[in-house]
């Protein structure tokens, strides 16, 4: 099963996205953790979008689909893929359309989390994640089981991210709006998106999703 998850900044995407990709074994193909990889790496693409993705703004499409054009090839993805944060604009989605069909996959299920965008802000400014293993936390909504520890690999370093603060989240807000709420009408169009009430706990709309994804399966 191949799966889109859309929202705004701190809508839950990568929270759902890591709880599907160990339930449903599916992998989670995530442009932001790419990105932000390739500027901790030093490399040339790295120094290209740092400026971009610290100011809230997209980072060029054709830089993008290159990325996952290559990277849903890969072997680990054979069994199926959650896109987290792409496509984020309609030339990402029509790019997409196309690889799939290059690589004779489609589209089983488009999900969009909605979340208030006075939610979102509170969401992000709590938000930090393993330094050895990814996985994702908030101050009061997801925190460590034991205080300074990772529930999953018992790391003890932690990292926030430099776009999660209220400037850039606002222009991180302004760019969903703008450039990627066209793709509601986009897949709607196609029958395939399904919108969850992302308001919710976190256990709530992993059941929400679920409850979608079931559907989708059974072609519902
Ligand atoms: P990206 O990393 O994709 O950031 P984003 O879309 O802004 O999404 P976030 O990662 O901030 O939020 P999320 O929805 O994953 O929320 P999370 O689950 O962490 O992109 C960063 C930048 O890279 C972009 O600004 C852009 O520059 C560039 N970029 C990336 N992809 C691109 C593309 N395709 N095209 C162009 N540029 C691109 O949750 C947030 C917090 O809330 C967590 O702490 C979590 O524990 C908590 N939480 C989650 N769910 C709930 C809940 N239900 N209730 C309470 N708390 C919750």
């Amino acid at each position: 099963m191949n799966l889109i998850l859309l929202g705004p900044p701190g809508a839950g995407k990568g929270t759902q996205a890591q709880r599907l990709e160990e339930k449903h074994n599916l992998k989670q193909l995530s442009t932001g953790d790419m990105l932000r990889a390739a500027v901790a790496s030093g490399s040339e693409l790295g120094s290209q979008v740092k400026g971009i993705i610290d100011r809230g703004e997209l980072v060029p499409d054709d830089i993008i689909v290159e990325m996952i054009a290559e990277r849903i090839q890969r072997p680990d993805c054979a069994g199926g893929f959650i896109l987290d944060g792409f496509p984020r604009t309609v030339p990402q989605a029509e790019a997409l359309d196309e690889m799939l069909a290059q690589n004779d996959l489609k589209l089983d299920c488009v999900i969009e989390l909605k979340v208030d965008d006075g939610a979102l802000v509170a969401r992000v400014s709590g938000r930090f994640t393993c330094a050895a293993c990814g996985a994702g936390y908030h101050d009061t909504n997801k925190p460590t089981k034991r205080a300074g520890v990772c529930d999953s690999c018992g790391g003890k370093e932690f990292i926030r991210r430099d776009d999660d603060n209220a400037e850039t989240v606002a222009a991180r807000l302004e760019a969903y709006h703008r450039q990627t709420a066209p793709l509601l009408p986009y897949y709607d169009g196609r029958g395939t998106l399904s919108s969850v009430d992302g308001m919710g706990g976190i256990e709530q709309v992993a059941a929400e999703i679920d409850a979608v994804l079931n559907k989708c399966k059974t072609g519902g």
